[in-house]
């Protein structure tokens, strides 16, 4: 032991005490010290409500709402939420947690907030709404009530890859202190039942109360729950195994425990341990000290500077910089330093992070682009570091505090100067996307200014910057160039930026920003706040420039027919199963309960793409304590390939000789416990010899000739399409164009990772995993373990969230726990981490199109010619190219086509299919023509669609885009109108653009045959109630609710008697996968066909005047069978048909930065007549944001020589948060709408709308195109997706030297060198538009 006078107890004595939902847990010695509030609330306490995902406090599911004791006001406890995988559980002692669960069930009756995700339609998979009801609850109890402002802002840091969010803000604002109207009586129409006013104060419910008040009988449930026990924090120091863990309560006795620390020993000093987010533990610790009880760290003293303490969170501080700004003269600026921290991290983040641990962060990782230290740094705050052997403490400046050595030292506190007025502070961050993200690059400005004396600088300014290199900190030459110089004289300003220009030297790291746009940035920054600082003085042009994009708060329309006639088929009922996904009672496969033998998979990953194994040592990891067993694929008893009907090559389960791809299993640590086998599997040794450069892109296979024709998936033919003589035309056409356009990847990114869990049983293995295809899980288990299929039985209760991640990829996770449960003949859960995820499953296809174009003036197509490959991975199971002749026409009529469809190979994991795979590329495709068209032709895209459209139709159909829906769009968003404000808009900024674009689609939807599922419906004689097994799956598209809607219908029967279990291979033998968007169609018309056979029969026996009940009883008694089977393959298999829809949206760009704000997406689609319009609307709204992301922030970046995916993690992957969605998102189902081939008249809703998502694009394009205009560059650009922030900015091709204070009429003459100016220069992007190419040229190779 240490020197010191720290408690020295052991574990139980005192006892570490954590009360979840109100009863008390004793942390015991079987718990390690590294063991998180998430592990624990699910292992030990069985309260698997609460999920996770990242760990690494990037996606809210695991939020959980804590009550401690608040070390500002003694006596007193603060409430919050938190992200518990961040969390460790001895930092919880005497806290009360309270997880989903305490909220409400089945049983007691639903809170509020559940009744209310419920009822706005909040939740598809369901995965992420016990987080996002926690992360609503615990701001609603932290602030006693919320505005729609704080329901948008809490969200920041929970993400959900199926609602599009819309519903979400929604539901949660309805309960707002200023909630609209129209959401208030949404609500109340849904179910009045849901009382949201309350009876004791006869306000509208916030759902929650303050202590005390309330009424104690609310079916809200909200009494009581600010009751929990807290204990008052008490020091205590306990051995667990070979870990200490101290909790020190005063900084003598934490200065005692580093004084008495031996060198060697291995420590974690921990405050909110939300640092692990970022950079991952160093495991394993010998000793953790949590200071978080350190009272003297919590001191906030306000006098003549402000005096915060280490332990303070970032929320706390924002609180302090808000009042401070606003009450004390000369702190005006922390509400700059307020607005800033507020973008940091996330809601959960801010609660228990600390800004010194953000500090530490910065020390220890100099490259880490920290705002809490460019903050602090340009608003020249000191800190306070107390030293452990002579217990004193220096104040020092945050640049000599970069420098010290920590070890043995604390940071106690800071300190924040006030500030004189005339001192400008302004700070930035510019991020990939608009919240819960790292900065590119951020940067911060102080600015002592003589306003009087043409803005003159009158002492050294800081001109700061984060994100650049590991070593930068701030512009000195620039500074002191300014000081006594005028900012308001051009020449001044533009020597400044390049100055700033040769300073900034940004390091280049594959994970990074392109250097040159860093550099610019910085110089782009500054600018802006020089045009903010100046104000009227510069030209009204430019002025916009200085602005940053404020988002207002965000709304949503939702217009559809709600045909009476047909309810329950028709009826907007909230989905069946959303109550008990908000309320964590939905069991996924994770949640099942382990068996007492239960074991634990991870697996070993290679770390080369192209390499062979020369040996592998797993005794590192066995020698782990608790670890079991190392699997690989000598263990496989049948075929290591884990593809079954899922594509024709072998994808190995584990590597044999080598390794196809950077990721791939190579084996798996099985061990007692989950943590320990992740952990142990990174311990495996792996020798590697041969190891090459790796293909990672289309067009270096395309050079090293990976590629073949494509196959057509259903026809198993690879051959080019042709349609009329494209040569003939295309010789004669007045106007030829090529181009290309290249679409990246995208990860499904589904809440629920890949999991599956195998347990033996007597005649084979049990399999719970979370497939979108059964019988392919089924086959394919069969086939890896050499049994026959008939003893696997697979089962599946519901997944959460699919988009094509489950289909073939799951495979490899049930193959390989299926090995290893028969290996050690025990049962074996994997549950993926979401880096093993992202690493070893596929992704969607990248994409790369090539085209030749003739037409006419009007912009008609006469001839095209398109060569589109799509990227397949190391092998060609999953490739979508092949089927996209059709797609590739949209709703357009070209007279001569060629269609070339090409597969390339890589050395990348095998990518898969992902929500509209294909279909979605090819639609892009032909609307990037379209576009290059209209830009040669300089026509309004949207008549060049027109004069394309599509006008031979079959007998029944009609163009109803012409006809119907471009008609009501137009209307609604005054398309004329809009675009001639915009044009002046765009005229009148020369640094704020703004871009509007529609795009119109067809969808044929034909059902494949081999698209074929079993359904069951049984009918209890013992009530009356139905139950149906189908053989799709549900993972959110509501596929249960619509069959439940239409048995209902048919059978004629309240909906409340129908109930749908889970999917298994009995009922549902021989089903096809669930995807496609056929899924729910088929299983819904299945259902249909098998009632209508039950009801037929029943009618036999029918009496007037008798009950359902009483009808089936009778039917039993007279020996007539209640259940009934059917295949969808019969003969009433519905047709194919068309779908109809188009999307405007409308985008605001900040030229300066490349970031941009959707202000509006309006879609009209055609659902025929709708089954359940708040289902189908969800799958719009979801699929639209799915492809926002997959065309804007979502962006994969590899490791050039080793082939590894850097992108693993939510820091470096970004989906659209609730921050990215249109400010105004309106969805209008087409009114009058039928389908003669549908189910009762319905059309499907799953995918389409992802194919109308390039329109993100078409309209960034518009604005990009202003900027470039304003720049000098006119004509087509080509541009690849994703279009990130960083990629827009560098395609306005912004330029230092255009960076000036007056438009060109009032521009000064400038009275140094040109050439000076020519800073930096964006990447000139090639312009392969050519009216003069000849036809040779032209050809696609
Ligand atoms: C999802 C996510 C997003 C984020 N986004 C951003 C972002 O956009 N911008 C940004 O700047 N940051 C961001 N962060 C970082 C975040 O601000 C920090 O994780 C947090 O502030 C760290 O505080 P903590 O109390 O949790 O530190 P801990 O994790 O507890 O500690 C971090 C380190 O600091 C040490 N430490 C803590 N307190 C002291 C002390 N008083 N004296 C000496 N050493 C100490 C610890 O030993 C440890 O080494 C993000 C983090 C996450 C998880
Ligand atoms: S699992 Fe905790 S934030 Fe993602
Ligand atoms: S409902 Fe949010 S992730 Fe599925």
């Amino acid at each position: 032991m240490m020197e010191g006078d720290i408690t020295d107890g052991s574990v139980g004595d005192p006892p570490i005490v954590v009360t979840i939902n109100n009863k008390t847990y004793t942390v015991g010695p079987e718990v390690p010290p590294w063991t998180t509030l998430v592990d624990f609330i699910r292992e030990r306490a069985k309260l698997p409500g609460t999920k996770y995902l990242c760990r690494e406090g990037g996606c809210g599911v695991c939020t959980v709402v804590a009550t401690r004791p608040d070390p500002l006001t003694p006596g007193a406890s603060t409430t919050h939420s938190l992200h518990s995988c961040q969390t460790l559980v001895y930092s919880c002692a005497g806290w009360s947690i309270e997880t989903i669960e305490n909220l409400g069930n089945r049983y007691d009756g639903y809170h509020s907030l559940q009744k209310a995700l419920t009822g706005f339609y909040g939740t598809q998979c369901g995965y992420c709404s016990p987080g996002m009801i926690m992360a609503m609850y615990g701001q609603m109890k932290s602030l006693g009530s919320v505005s729609s402002e704080d329901v948008e802002a809490t969200l920041d840091g929970n993400l959900c890859r199926c609602t599009g969010y819309r519903p979400i803000l929604d539901a949660f604002k309805s309960l707002a202190t200023d909630a609209p109207e129209h959401l208030k009586n949404k609500l109340v129409d849904i179910e009045d039942a849901y009382k949201n006013k309350c009876s004791s104060t006869g306000n509208w419910c916030k759902g929650v109360c303050k202590p005390g008040s309330g009424d104690k009988n609310c079916s809200n449930k909200v009494n009581g729950l600010n009751k929990q026990a807290i204990t008052v924090p008490e020091e205590f120091m306990v051995t667990v195994g070979a870990v200490i863990w101290y909790r020190p309560t005063s900084l003598e006795k934490l200065y005692n425990i580093l004084r008495g620390m031996n060198p060697q020993v291995k420590v974690k000093m921990i405050a909110g341990n939300t640092g692990e987010g970022v950079y991952k533990s160093d495991f394993p610790y010998s000793a953790y000290i949590s200071i978080a009880s350190v009272i003297e760290l919590y001191n906030v003293q306000a006098d003549s500077s402000l005096s915060l303490g280490a332990c303070l969170t970032l929320r706390r501080c924002i609180e302090a910089f808000e009042h401070m700004a606003d009450n004390t003269p000369g702190f005006q600026h922390l509400a700059v330093l307020a607005e800033h921290w507020k973008k940091v991290a996330n809601t959960s983040v801010r609660n228990m992070g600390s800004w010194a641990g953000n500090l530490m962060l910065k020390h220890n990782n100099p490259e880490f682009p920290s705002d809490v230290f460019l903050t602090l740094y340009t608003a020249g705050a000191k800190l306070t570091i107390g030293n452990s052997d002579t217990k004193t403490g220096v104040s020092v400046t945050l640049d000599t505090f970069l420098q010290m050595e920590m070890n043995k030292n604390v940071i106690l506190g800071m300190t924040l100067p006030p500030i004189p007025r005339n001192v400008h502070i302004r700070t930035f961050k510019i991020t990939p996307r608009s919240v819960n993200a790292h900065a590119y690059v951020n940067a911060g400005f102080r600015l002592k200014i003589n306003p009087k004396n043409g803005f003159q600088v009158i002492e050294v300014p800081t001109i700061a910057y984060g994100g650049i290199n590991p070593n930068f900190i701030q512009c000195e030459k620039a500074g002191k160039y300014l000081l006594n110089r005028k900012l308001s004289d051009s020449t001044v300003l533009l020597k400044a930026l390049k100055l700033i220009g040769q300073e900034v030297v940004p390091n280049s790291e594959p994970q990074l920003a392109d250097p040159k746009y860093r550099t610019l940035l910085a110089q782009t920054l500054f600018y802006k706040t020089v045009i903010k600082i100046l104000g009227k003085r510069v030209s009204a042009i430019i002025r916009s420039g200085g602005l940053t994009l404020d988002r207002p708060l965000s709304s949503g329309s939702q217009v559809f027919d709600m045909n009476k006639e047909t309810w329950p088929v028709g009826e907007p009922i909230p989905k069946i199963e959303s109550t008990v996904q908000c309320s964590g009672e939905a069991e996924y496969v994770n949640d099942i309960p382990a068996s007492p033998d239960e074991v634990h998979g991870a697996f070993v990953l290679s770390q080369y793409a192209c390499a062979t194994i020369k040996h592998v040592d797993p005794a590192p990891a066995l020698a782990v304590p608790g670890v079991l067993s190392y699997v690989s694929s000598s263990d496989i008893p049948g075929k290591n390939s884990f593809v079954a009907k899922a594509g024709k090559f072998v994808d190995p389960i584990f590597a044999e000789e080598g390794v196809l791809y950077c990721g791939q299993p190579i084996g798996l640590i099985v061990a007692e416990d989950r943590d320990i086998a992740v952990k142990a599997a990174k311990l495996v040794q792996i020798e590697y010899s041969d190891i090459e450069t790796p293909v990672l892109t289309i067009q270096e296979a395309l050079e090293k000739g990976r590629y073949e024709l494509a196959e057509d998936w259903q026809t198993g033919e690879a051959e080019e399409f042709t349609k009329g003589n494209f040569y003939a035309k295309f010789r004669e056409t007045k106007h030829k164009l090529v181009g290309q356009l290249v679409q990246g990847t995208q990860f499904h990114l589904t809440m629920e990772p890949l999991s599956a869990r195998v347990v033996p049983i007597e005649d084979g293995y049990d399999v719970f995993c979370t497939t979108q295809w059964p019988t392919e899980t089924q086959e394919s288990t069969a086939q890896v373990l050499g049994i026959p299929a008939h003893r696997i039985n697979v089962s599946v209760r519901r997944i959460g969230g699919g988009y094509g991640a489950k289909i073939s990829r799951q495979h490899i996770v049930s193959g390989a726990a299926a090995v290893a449960a028969r290996k050690l003949k025990r049962t074996v859960r994997i549950n993926l981490d979401l880096h093993a995820n992202m690493a070893i499953a596929g992704w969607r296809e990248p994409y790369l199109s090539k085209y030749e174009v003739g037409f006419d003036d009007t912009g008609r197509v006469e001839a095209l010619k398109i060569e589109i490959t799509s990227d397949a991975g190391h092998c060609r199971n999953n490739v979508s190219s092949g089927w996209l002749r059709g797609r590739l026409q949209n709703c357009y009529e070209f007279p001569s086509l060629i269609v070339r469809p090409l597969a390339v190979t890589t050395d990348t994991a095998a990518n898969t299919w992902c929500r509209a795979p294909g279909s979605t590329e090819a639609v892009a495709t032909t609307e990037n023509i379209m576009e290059h068209i209209a830009t040669y032709l300089q026509l309004d895209p949207l008549e060049v669609r027109k004069a394309n459209m599509l006008t031979m139709l079959g007998p029944v159909e009609r163009n109803v885009l012409v006809e119907d829906i471009l008609p009501i769009l137009e209307k609604k968003i005054m398309y004329q109108q809009r675009k001639q404000e915009i044009a002046s808009f765009n005229k009148a900024n020369r640094w704020r653009k703004k871009g509007l674009s529609i795009l119109p689609l067809l969808y044929p939807l034909h059902y494949p045959s081999s698209f074929r599922y079993g359904i069951q419906v049984v009918i209890y004689e013992h009530d009356g109630t139905v139950a149906i097994s189908h053989g799709g799956i549900e993972m959110g598209q509501g596929i249960n609710t619509k069959v439940a809607q239409v048995a209902a219908h048919t059978l004629n029967i309240p909906l409340e008697l129908v109930t749908v279990k889970a999917s298994n291979t009995m009922a549902g033998a021989n089903s096809k996968v669930t995807g496609g968007s056929y899924g729910s169609d088929l299983c819904a018309h299945g259902v249909k066909v098998a009632c209508s056979k039950i009801i037929d029969r029943m009618t036999t026996l029918k009496e007037d005047e008798q009950t359902w009940q009483e009808l089936v009883k009778k039917c039993h008694s007279h020996d007539l069978d209640l259940c009934e089977r059917y295949w969808t393959a019969s003969r009433e298999h519905p047709d194919g048909y068309s779908i109809w829809a188009a999307a405007s949206l409308e985008v605001e760009l900040d030229v300066l930065t490349g970031q941009y704000l959707i202000q509006s997406c309006d879609i009209v689609e055609d659902c025929g007549r709708s089954m359940n319009p708040y289902v189908d609307i969800g799958q719009i709204e979801g699929s639209l944001i799915m492809g926002f992301g997959m065309y804007t922030s979502e962006e994969v970046k590899f490791e050039h020589d080793t082939g590894k995916k850097i992108s693993t993690s939510t820091w470096e992957y970004k989906v659209p948060t609730a921050f990215d969605i249109p400010v105004k998102m309106n969805v209008t189902l087409l009114p009058n709408a039928n389908n003669p081939f549908g189910v009762l008249g319905s059309k499907a809703t799953g995918e389409p709308a992802l194919n109308l998502t390039f329109v993100v694009v078409t309209a960034l394009r518009e604005a990009i195109a202003s900027a470039r205009a304003d720049a000098g560059t006119t004509g087509w650009f080509t541009l690849d997706t994703p279009l990130t922030v960083e990629k827009i900015q560098q395609l306005c091709l912004v330029k230092p030297r255009q960076m000036v204070l007056r438009s060109s009429e009032e521009q000064d003459t400038l009275d140094i060198e040109d050439e000076d100016f020519v800073l930096v220069e964006t990447q000139q992007i090639p312009d392969v538009s050519s009216e003069s190419q000849t036809e040779d040229s032209c050809r696609l190779t």
